[in-house]
Formats: C-alpha cells, structure tokens, sequence
C-alpha cells in the first residue's frame, strides 16, 4: 500500500514530510512525491524512484517556505510507475493537491464526464479524478470542505486522502474510508499518517480515523466530522511502541502482518471486480471471441505461485470444462511446449520479476501464445511484457514467504474462472452465484479464521520438534498441501513433503513409523471420506495426525486425529483460499518456536531473478 504523510503547524514542512517518508520506505514503494503549501501557491515535487531522490529534487529546487505540505510513497495500482504518475497529483487549473492510498472503482467513468467537462487530465492513475473533482466541485461552491464533502458523495472504493488547497493556506483536510489513516497532535502543529512510524518522531499522541471521516487540520487544531459532516470528538492513543516494531504495525514480524493483511488485500482484489454479483475484470482485455478461440491454456509459475496454479487448473476445468495444464515454468521453458497462437498461457507471479517464469514467457509468447499474467507488482517486466495483466492489488510483500500475495493470486484465477465460464455458457448460473456470493463473504470468513491463531500457535508449540512432516490431501486438499508444506520448510527448515494421499500406498506410507507427524487435509467435501481413511491408515503405522477441515465435520474429524484445525464451510473452490491461512500460521509459529529468522529465511531471496 502507499505510504501518507501531512503536516501543517509552526515548522518547515520539507524536513517532517521527508522524515516521515523515509520512515516508511519499508513499505516499498515505486515513487514519491510532496506537495507545499507556500505563500506564493501550491508546489509539487515528485519523481519515480527513491525518497533519496526526492530528498535531492528538493535540495535543488528549494529552499521551500512552507509550514503545510503532504508526502507519499506509491505502490502503483492504476498506472505503471512514472514521475507523472506519482502522488501528489494536482487539479488542472493547480489549485489543489491530492495524496492517495486505496482503489477509486469508478475512476474511469468520473474521468470520461470530466474530460467531456474539459478537464484536461495528465496520468493514467485513478487518484488523479479526486484532484480534478474537487477543483471541479470548488468552481461551484468556493467552499474547500463542502467541496471535499461532493467528492466524497461521488467517489466509490478505498480511499485514505490528504488534501490541500491553494486559496486556504495553513489547511490540511484529510478523509478515510477502508484505508487506515491516522491524526497526530503536536504543539501548534498537528499531523496525517497511513502509518504511525512516520510520526512517531514528532509527537506519539494520535487518533485513528474511522471510515466516513473527514478531519480538517490546521496548526491550531482538529476537527474531524462524520460522513453526515457532524463534529466527531476522537479518543486520543499514546503510541509507546518503539520505531522499528511500529514499522511492522506492531507485529513482531512482516510474515504475521501480512497474513493478517490477506483480509484486507482480498477486499481490495476482489470488490472493484465484482459488480451486482458479476465478475467484472475491466482490466482485462481478452474479448469473449478470443476466449472462446483458445484450445489449450497452460499456467506457468514457480513456488507458491506454481501452487496457485494447481489449484487454478480444479477451478477452470471446473468451470470452463476446458483442460488445463499446469508447468513448472523452469521445466516449461525446456520442455519444446506444444504451444500456438490459439494457447493462451496463464504467467503467475508476485515479483513479475522471477527469471524462469520470464524465460517462460518468452518461450511461449516466441510460438504464438496469448500471455495473461497475475501480478502483484505494477509495471514489472512480466507484467510490461504480457498481452494482458490483472494485478492482485496485495500491496507490497515484504517476508520472503508469500501470503497475501498468494491469497489473492487465487481470487484472480477464480475470478478468471468464472469470467471464462459465462463466456463459454460452462458455468451453471446456481453455482456462479453461490461463488459470487462466496467470494464477497471471503474476507470475513478468513478473519474468524485468524482469531482463533491462537490454536495453531499451541499446536506449533507441540510439534516444532518433528525434523519431517507430511502433508497429505486429495483434489483441491492435495494442492493446498504443497503450499502448506512449502512454507513450512521455507521457514522452519523443517523437512515436509505433500503428497496426494492415495500416492501413499505405491510407496511413501513405508515412512510413516511412531511418532510421524501428518498434517491431513480433509476440507474438499467430496472425498472427505477418502481423507478420513487416509488418516486411518497413518494412525495405524503410529502417525500423529493433524487435521484440517470444515466446521461442519469437525465432530467426525475428532474421533480420529489428534488434533483438529477447522475452516468455515464455503463453496469447494473457495475452501483452499481459507484453509491455507492456518498452514501459513503453523508454519510460522514452528519458524518462530525454532528461533528462524522468519521475515528473512536462509538462502532465499523474495524475487528470484538468477536461473
Ligand atoms: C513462496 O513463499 C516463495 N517465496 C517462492 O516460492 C515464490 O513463490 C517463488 O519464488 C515465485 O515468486 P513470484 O511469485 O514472485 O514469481
């Protein structure tokens, strides 16, 4: 997500708006950018590239005279990382600036009736409509809160906003809805953050903004009003948390973070996509002709996106009745692929960056291939190299083990999925609301499956000490396995292979002895049967066997395995974008019960960009 910074009050902005971008630097980001409020108007400074870099643009073209400016890092969503696309974005006429962080949905249509306006338009991004807006709305009212309040009235989405205006000097107006942003209080200077890091320096006294609110900042003071502009009075928090933790948001670790985030970057993945109970993938340009032209598809990836692709291949054959083939992109590139101009080559990847999955890419575009890519990192050279892309919109990962990137990487191929399928009039129009509806309700039901960590965290306390752990899983379960034990040994160092459970008799069961641990996945309903004989059969060569499973056969589940790990009931295809959360908890509670270094794991690197 992008970083945000403000500051109105009795100092140089430059030097807090600096600091407090630096101090979010580990966010990641492609770009940064500030804007001033000065006697004689409103300055924009910003450049793709690193705060480094702003630092110096602003040495350059300084000194600045101001006490009110905002800052921002970028995480590009709409519009690949550029100096015009950076934050801040200015009004055409330059009367306001606009910092951002979130999704406008409806961008593109406030964008076309602007321009039909007149309003000439400089980058391709979404934020830049609230500028425009607003200065569009101000030519009516003259009123700069009112016209933030007509704005707020007409935009759609995620929003965490910092706003100036040139004729109101010393104000800063700053609005929240399904994006954090948080006040600071200073003496005679007060302050706006998407992070309390960046603050944490100049004052540790804060409030958090609740979705609706707008707060208007001057030197002075705060108000903040609710979404019906009725003063709110905000309960002030002392922040006693040292820097460092805060840049994780209080967890001890960005791994437990962003699994904690996966709720949050589902929202952002999937609402802007579903539209009156439709999949609407605007940022998709293959036409249903197209679609209906393919006769083969490959998904091609590596790791945890390889895994997202075994489940993809269930999920479209499921749904479009079309096989799928599933590659390696290491073994693809050197397979001599059976790929032409009618293939259409799925490329997953979060970096956009991995060298094998870009070589494959190459091989399959080189014979003719469509490239549709998942890619959770705007503007990378997989993402610039592909004939389509549909970003996850994750927000940067910053672990080495992937989670929230992999949570929606799989809404996406579900999403492409059901798309696909009404296209091709394969998808029974049941079921394609039933997944609908189940995609929506996907967010909350992975937060009741974070509250109960604490479960996975006693388990992990039991277990750390295996040196092999099995994973075993038919269908559905069997591909989730792979990622679970992916990540456990990642992390932990702890040795674990998945295996599809009916393989265990052409060999592997002779493994199991007294005292194996087996985590048993048991969710894909239809074959929960075969699971419960699987489980069976390793408790009678001595295993000690940790399920996962639905609520709705967690009775069954206990009368045979030690220990029981349960997932809400959803629709099949959506039951692995919930049970892989507690494989990633276990996995990282056994990391942290063996003292690994969990964010940065041994000999691995979080882009993969050498063969
Ligand atoms: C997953 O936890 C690993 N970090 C690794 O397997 C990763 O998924 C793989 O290297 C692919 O990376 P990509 O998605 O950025 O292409």
């Amino acid at each position: 997500m992008c970083g945000i910074v403000g500051y109105v009050g009795k100092r140089q902005a430059v030097p807090i708006l600096l600091q407090g971008l630096y101090k979010l630097e580990y966010r990641g980001y492609d770009s940064a950018g500030v804007a001033l409020l000065e006697e004689k108007g409103l300055q924009v400074v910003k450049t793709r590239g690193r705060i480094r870099e702003l630092d110096e643009l602003l040495e350059k073209k300084g000194p600045f005279a101001a006490a009110c400016g905002i800052g921002h890092t970028r995480w590009a969503t709409h519009g690949a990382p550029s100096d015009v696309n950076s934050h801040p974005h200015l009004s055409a006429g330059g009367k306001f600036a606009v910092i951002h962080n979130g999704i406008i949905e409806n961008y593109a249509e406030i964008k076309e009736y602007l321009i039909h306006q007149g309003v000439h338009f400089r980058s391709e991004t979404d934020t830049e409509v609230v500028a425009q807006l607003l200065e569009f709305y101000y030519n009516e009212c003259h009123d700069f809160f009112e016209a933030v309040g007509r704005v707020l009235r007409r935009i759609e989405g995620a929003y965490a906003l910092g706003m100036l205006c040139e004729d109101c000097p010393g104000t800063l107006i700053a609005a929240r809805k399904d994006a954090p942003l948080l006040l600071g209080y200073g003496e005679g200077e007060n302050f706006i953050a998407s992070d309390v890091t960046a603050l944490l320096r100049y004052t540790r006294e804060v409030s958090y903004m609740e979705d609706g609110e707008v707060a208007v900042l001057t030197k002075d003071g705060v108000q903040v009003f609710d979404a019906l502009q009725q003063p709110v009075e905000k309960a002030r928090h002392h922040i006693d948390w040292e820097v460092s933790a805060a840049e994780k948001g209080g967890y001890p670790h960005f791994m437990l973070k962003e699994i904690f985030e996966q709720p949050e970057a589902l929202r952002r993945t999937i609402s802007p996509r579903l539209k009156e109970g439709r999949v609407v993938l605007e940022d998709m340009k293959l036409t249903p002709e197209q679609i209906r032209g393919f006769t083969k598809v490959f998904i091609v990836a590596c790791g945890s996106s390889y895994h997202v692709g075994m489940l993809g291949k269930y999920t479209l054959e499921h749904l479009t009745r079309r096989s799928v083939e599933v590659c390696l992109a290491s073994e693809f590139r050197y397979s001599d692929p059976i790929v032409d101009e009618k293939t259409l080559v799925i490329v997953i990847s979060q970096s956009g960056e991995t060298l094998d999955t870009m070589a494959a890419l190459r091989e399959a575009k080189a014979r003719g291939a469509y490239i549709l890519s998942i890619v959770n990192v705007v503007g990378s050279s997989i993402a610039r190299e592909s004939d389509d892309v549909i970003y996850t919109w994750a927000g940067p990962e910053i672990a080495v083990a992937t989670t929230k990137a992999y949570s929606t990487q799989l809404a996406v191929l579900d999403m492409i999925g059901l798309c696909f399928g009404e296209v091709l009039g394969t998808v029974d129009p049941a079921e394609y609301r039933a997944v609908t509806a189940e995609l929506q309700k996907l967010p909350e039901k992975l937060e009741s499956v974070l509250a109960r960590c604490e479960d996975i965290q006693r388990y992990a306390a039991e277990y750390f000490n295996h040196e092999s752990i099995f994973f075993i899983g038919r269908n559905l379960d069997y591909a989730l396995g792979l990622e679970g034990s992916l990540k456990l040994k990642e992390i932990s160092y702890i040795h674990s292979e998945a295996y599809a459970s009916g393989e265990l008799k052409h060999g592997t069961i002779s493994l199991i002895e007294d005292g194996t641990l087996v985590v048993a996945l048991g969710t894909y309903d239809a074959l929960f049967d075969k699971a419960m004989s699987n489980i069976i059969e390793v408790k009678a060569r001595g295993a000690d066997v940790l399920a996962l499973t639905t609520e709705r056969r967690r009775a069954e589940m206990e009368k045979t395995a030690s220990a029981v790990l349960t997932v809400p009931n959803t629709v099949p295809m959506l039951l692995p974008s919930l049970g892989v959360v507690p494989l990633q908890l276990f996995a990282y509670y056994m990391a942290l019960q063996r003292g690994c270094d969990v964010d940065k794991p041994r000999n691995l690197a979080k882009s993969v960009t050498v063969e």
